[in-house]
């Protein structure tokens, strides 16, 4: 039991630039040499543990577990584990600890992370909580972005749909207000606005440049990268104001008219409408290639929570 050296990720912040610049290029470095990495996990096992639905996260975090050699369990519902019969998450997370070296777990709480890595005898990755943080999403774009673009400086960033709810945003702004020369464009209905801490405590304190605006074609020109969202059903109080803005945008070819050449257009998944169909063939997008980024860059945060664990 040696709690006091676990490394976890909570929150993006947890991990220094420098920690994330080296988990890129591991990743980098796995993508090309995928065979070196293949026992590196031998004997090692991975718990996830998704208390909420997934597709890519859960996958791709047993993907990569599998892909070093390691082994997986956990389950994918709350509804199949004892939490159906009343446990508390705690009791779940210390009986876990037991029966795995590392856990990825996704809670429709804010904070639910929290409470487990105080339990944990084991690194805890925050694989998503409520509509609050997503650390290995943002790990994954910033992999896909340095890929695309070749760096994390000086890029005008688009974000487009639910930013009130969605973690993904969240924490993608959280990562990019320690580049230079970063400017957001942030883009929704007034409903679903970045709330106001986010707005205070991340971009102000950091004196970050950004516009709020509802109009995506305005600034679609001066765009690098335009990184669009799902409005999050799950997290509305009522069905009414989740119908009236569902559709609010939809980027089709015709809205990218004026778009940059190498603008990088990305998507943490799932799509419902957002994105039309159509825009799949344009080269600039970029959102199933950052969905495969993400085996890679869970490897590489894989290695580095493991390091020096017996
Ligand atoms: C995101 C999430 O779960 O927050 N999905 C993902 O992990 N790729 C985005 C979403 O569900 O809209």
């Amino acid at each position: 039991m040696r709690k006091e050296n676990t490394r976890n990720l909570i929150d993006i912040r947890d991990l220094s630039t420098k920690e994330i610049d080296d988990l890129i290029k591991v990743a980098n470095d796995i993508i090309l040499h995928k065979e070196a990495y293949a026992h590196k996990c031998d004997g090692k096992i991975l718990a996830t543990l998704f208390f909420e639905p997934s597709t890519r996260t859960r996958l791709s975090f047993e993907s990569a577990m599998l892909r070093l050699g390691g082994k997986v369990l956990g389950f994918s519902e709350a509804a199949s584990s004892s939490t159906a019969k009343g446990e508390t998450l705690a009791d779940t997370i210390e009986t876990v600890s037991g029966y795995a070296d590392i856990i990825a777990m996704r809670h429709p709480k804010e904070g639910a992370p929290i409470v487990a890595a105080k339990k944990s005898f084991i690194p805890i990755i925050n694989a998503g909580d409520g509509g609050h943080n997503h650390p290995t999403q943002t790990l994954t774009d910033l992999l896909t972005i340095s890929r695309k673009k070749g760096r994390l400086e000086n890029l005008t960033i688009g974000l487009c749909g639910d930013l009130k709810f969605g973690r993904t945003i969240h924490s993608l702004i959280s990562a990019m207000v320690r580049y230079k020369n970063i400017k957001f464009i942030l883009i929704s209905p007034k409903e679903l606005r970045l709330p106001e801490y986010m707005i205070k405590e991340v971009l102000d304190k950091n004196k970050i440049e950004y516009i709020e605006t509802d109009n995506m074609e305005k600034y679609m020109k001066d765009l690098d990268i335009l990184y669009m969202t799902r409005v999050q059903k799950e997290r509305f109080f009522n069905e009414e104001d989740y119908m009236r803005l569902k559709d609010y945008y939809i980027l089709d070819k015709k809205k990218l008219s004026t778009a940059k050449e190498d603008l990088c257009i990305m998507h943490p998944l799932p799509r419902v409408n957002e994105i039309a169909t159509e825009v799949d063939e344009d080269e600039r997008a970029t959102y199933f290639e950052q969905a495969y980024n993400g085996v890679y860059i869970r490897m590489a945060l894989i290695l580095k929570c493991l390091e020096g664990r017996k």
